[in-house]
């Protein structure tokens, strides 16, 4: 294998300061493609120019590849020789068009990158450094090229060829082979090359854009599939209109064409004018997609798409600046979703996200900057901080901006970079410049890791408050000591008596270690609500108590203030329970029951507000974490919330009963807020539980109240969870998303059994760590689920290990990116973090160890 790496061989480092402008530009690039899964050949031609004035040869990347011919200036070449997989080719003038002819076999790339065979098509995927393993080329996004590219293949097994930008020409060959050729006007790295061969079909419609032009779009499945693209579709042409609306960007091509595959090692990928998707962002119908599937479609369309602008138009200059498009490109897409819907919901959504992956990154052995100083493989750096912290970071600079100036600074942004290679800070200096502000200090969000830790103390003298605030950064790996950074923290008094706000919101910036503020004349006990809507992405501590928390739950005017006072009641409720033994559960019980009675309440805000955090998000809060005690803490608060509100859960179950599928944010919300009330009713203890909920599963005319059901069901021991479990994999069997939902849910069974069970089905048959959406259903959601995970006996550990060092021989991509829970050892009992870290050394020193992995499993060691 090519990116094989033993322990012993020190691996390369990459280090942003070693920043080089390329040495060779390549304006224009041709590839033409003979297509056979077992052997493809590939012609390249490069225009090549020298970028200033050195003696340096051509370096073209390469990755498992060998040179079968290479020219000059049309001549054969023999100055050339191999630098490991690269080639170097000697050039004595300023400008030459190079030739080369390598020979893959797509149908042998088990890692999903480069040129692959899914479903008996043929695709590719790129990003980051993927065009490497397709033909020798400089392979870095700050290389920008025309393309112009010709396929050719078998007509009857792949009928349908699309590459990038515009269709030009295509025609018939002998012996049943065909060949289409497209051009892409656009400058683009070849991380953004795209192409797909395949027996397809397209649901296809178009759009006009804000001058008239009229765009051709195209979602391309198997024929069995296009039933479900119809959601996709929709939600292609709701994003061109808002990014026309909200970003003054239009669309840029004729045609713009997605296409689904089975076999993906993530979400999607934004190449030009031919999106690639992981199926499971595309299909969609009620019978097989949840309600979570159909906004995670609708927000994954809308990413990619937005990445046009924010990623193609402008690009990054190396891929430290990954964070310029992902982070902008985050937020973009979680701004469109939240004008679809609630977007108090939709907060609460992303800032449960960021809590569950983001947050425990920033405080463990992988914590990096936004903008990182270092990799060794890239691949690693596809990270909730370089994607959701980095989105946190623009919707500060949106928020501290205003909404005005950060368009206007968004507009210079694109206007200035169109067509170019960008970076971090050329983005921040075009904040400063249409905000007219000085942003120095704030750039410590891109070069420093760790979460914020800031306490607000608010103490009263008579008429007046003092509010006292602190913030402090902690120290992660290489970054010993922090600086102070800048926190806009919104908040708003209340009267505690009264309920009444008693100041408008005010946005103010932290920006020393410590800060005051004094509130005058005051009529009543001011109750603090601070961090409104997430304004900064930090952890927050208070003096409130109980009481105020409870208050605030009922009475604060901002939604998202509202659900945080209600997760901060339960969170210290829980954490007091694990650490004492018990805890005084009647707040919690008042509280939910006001907000669960609250007729003026959405039923989505009401489902989110009553959930109890999750047994990790109770983990990450303790210097020590003890699954067990915080899996039966978490258990009891549910069971008195079950049974002391039992006549209101079952109210909202029946309230909730809508009879006919209707995909709208009420119908999702009255969905939502059943299966929630259904799970309190079963942890009640309720003799009809496990009847409702299986009643729920059989009846269901759609996914989201058949999982709700089932997954009600398999945290249980009914005789019905195994019926349920049977039926569901009977109905479904033959569709591998919802297969995998099958697996997910017993993964993340909440049962005492829950490691063992997972093991026999590492074993069923339908199991396969190929896929990697069914080795994550399976392997990544296990390790997620702590109480399972973290069993006493390790056992845990070891089938993971076992299962990451099959994994990485196949897929280093998708293996390296489930090590992380392993590598939160620190945080539990010796007995615990000697076993993590003995499965750790494992994985480093087991033979053929890719680079991925040694760099995540190494890190997670120290
Ligand atoms: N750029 C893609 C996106 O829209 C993801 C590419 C991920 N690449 C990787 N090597 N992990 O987010
Ligand atoms: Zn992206």
């Amino acid at each position: 294998m090519a990116d094989a790496q033993t322990a012993t061989q020190a691996p390369n480092v990459t280090r942003r300061e070693d920043y080089r402008e390329p040495d060779w530009r390549v304006p224009e690039i041709a590839l033409d493609f003979d297509l056979d899964p077992a052997a493809t050949r590939v012609r390249t031609t490069l225009w090549v120019e020298r970028n200033g004035t050195h003696d340096r040869p051509l370096r073209l990347d390469g990755d498992g590849l060998t040179a079968l011919n290479v020219k000059v200036d049309g001549a054969e070449a023999t100055g050339w020789h191999m630098d490991g997989p690269n080639l170097v080719v000697p050039l004595a003038g300023s400008a030459h068009t190079i030739e080369t002819e390598v020979e893959i076999a797509p149908e042998r790339n088990t890692q999903l990158q480069g040129l692959y065979a899914s479903s008996g098509m043929l695709c590719t995927q790129c990003e980051a450094e993927g065009f490497r393993r397709i033909t020798f080329f400089p392979d870095r996004p700050d290389v920008l090229s025309r393309y112009k590219v010709k396929l050719t293949a078998d007509k009857t097994r792949f009928p349908v060829l699309l590459a990038n930008g515009d269709p030009i020409a295509q025609g018939d060959l002998e012996g049943g082979r065909h060949w289409a050729e497209w051009h892409d006007p656009f400058l683009k790295p070849s991380y953004l090359f795209a192409l797909v061969a395949g027996d397809l079909v397209a649901n296809r419609g178009s759009f006009t854009t804000m001058s008239g032009r009229d765009v051709q779009l195209g979602i391309w499945v198997r024929a069995p599939d296009l039933a479900k693209t119809d959601h996709a579709l929709a939600a292609l042409k709701l994003s061109m209109a808002w990014d026309e609306k909200v970003y003054g960007r239009e669309y840029d091509l004729d045609v713009f064409n997605i296409v689904a595959v089975d076999d993906f090692n993530f979400g999607a990928m934004e190449n030009k004018g031919l999106n690639v998707f992981n199926s499971r962002y595309i299909l969609a119908d009620p019978d097989t997609a949840t309600d979570y599937d159909y906004d995670a479609i609708a927000a994954v369309v809308a990413h990619e798409y937005f990445h046009n602008w924010s990623g193609n138009r402008v690009t990054c200059r190396d891929w430290f600046q990954l964070s310029l498009k992902e982070g902008f490109t985050v937020f973009r897409d979680q701004s469109f979703s939240a004008d679809q819907g609630s977007a108090a919901v939709k907060r609460i959504e992303d800032v449960r996200g960021l809590r569950a992956s983001q947050f425990p990154e920033d405080s463990g052995p992988l914590a990096h900057p936004v903008r990182p100083d270092e990799y060794i493989e890239i691949s690693n750096f596809y990270t909730a901080t370089i994607y959701n912290k980095g989105a946190e970071v623009i919707r500060m600079m949106a928020t501290i901006l205003g909404p005005d100036k950060f368009r206007a600074a968004t507009d210079l942004y694109f206007d200035r970079f169109d067509g170019t290679a960008a970076t971090c800070e050329d983005f921040v200096q075009c904040m400063e410049q249409a905000g007219g502000m000085d942003l120095t200090q704030f750039r410590r969000w891109y070069s420093q890791a760790g979460t914020p830790r800031v306490s607000a103390t608010l103490a009263q003298e008579g008429g007046r408050a003092r509010l006292s605030l602190r913030q402090l950064v902690p120290p992660t790996p290489g970054q010993p000591v922090k600086e102070p950074m800048v926190l806009p923290l919104k908040l708003k008094l209340f009267g505690g008596f009264t309920g009444r706000p008693m100041c408008d919101e005010q946005l103010i910036l932290l920006k020393e270690d410590a800060q005051e503020l004094v509130f005058e004349n005051l009529s009543e006990t001011p109750v603090l609500s601070i961090n409104r809507g997430f304004s900064a992405p930090i952890v927050i501590e208070t003096n409130r108590t109980a009481k105020d928390l409870a208050f605030l739950s009922a009475h604060d005017d901002d939604p998202f203030a509202r659900y945080e006072a209600m997760q901060q009641l339960m969170l210290d409720t829980l954490v007091t329970s694990v650490t004492n033994g018990s805890a005084d559960h009647q707040p919690v019980i008042d509280a939910v029951r006001n907000t669960l009675t609250d007729s003026a309440l959405d039923r989505a805000f009401v489902a989110e507000a009553v959930l109890l955090p999750s047994d990790s998000f109770i983990g990450d809060q303790m210097a020590l974490v003890e699954p067990e005690a915080i899996f039966r803490a978490r258990e009891a608060l549910r069971q008195d919330l079950g049974t002391a509100l039992e006549g209101e859960w079952r109210a909202a179950y029946e309230g909730s009963l809508a009879n006919r599928f209707e995909y709208s944010p009420s119908a999702k919300g009255a969905r939502r807020l059943k299966t929630v009330s259904l799970g309190y009713i079963a942890a009640s203890g309720a003799a009809d539980a496990d009847e409702l909920a299986f009643e729920q599963f059989s009846r269901a005319d759609n996914m989201t109240d058949r999982q709700g059901g089932l997954t009600t069901l398999v945290n249980g021991a009914s005789p019905l969870r195994e019926e349920a479990l049977e039926e569901f994999y009977k109905r479904y069997q033959g569709n591998g998303l919802v297969l995998d939902k099958w697996f997910q849910a017993q993964a993340l069974s909440a049962r005492e059994d829950t490691a063992e069970m997972v093991e026999r089905l590492s074993a069923h048959r339908d199991f396969t760590l190929s896929n990697p959406n069914r080795a994550r259903s399976l392997i990544g959601a296990f390790s997620v689920n702590q109480r399972a995970f973290h069993h006493v006996s390790g056992r845990g550990y070891r089938f993971v290990a076992d299962q990451l060092i099959a994994l990485d021989k196949l897929n280093p991509q998708t293996a390296a990116k489930l090590i992380p829970p392993l590598g939160r050892w620190k945080r539990f009992d010796a007995g615990r973090a000697a076993k993590m870290r003995s499965e750790l050394e494992r994985i480093v020193a087991s033979p053929g160890l890719s680079k991925d992995m040694f760099e995540q499993a190494s890190k997670s060691l120290d």
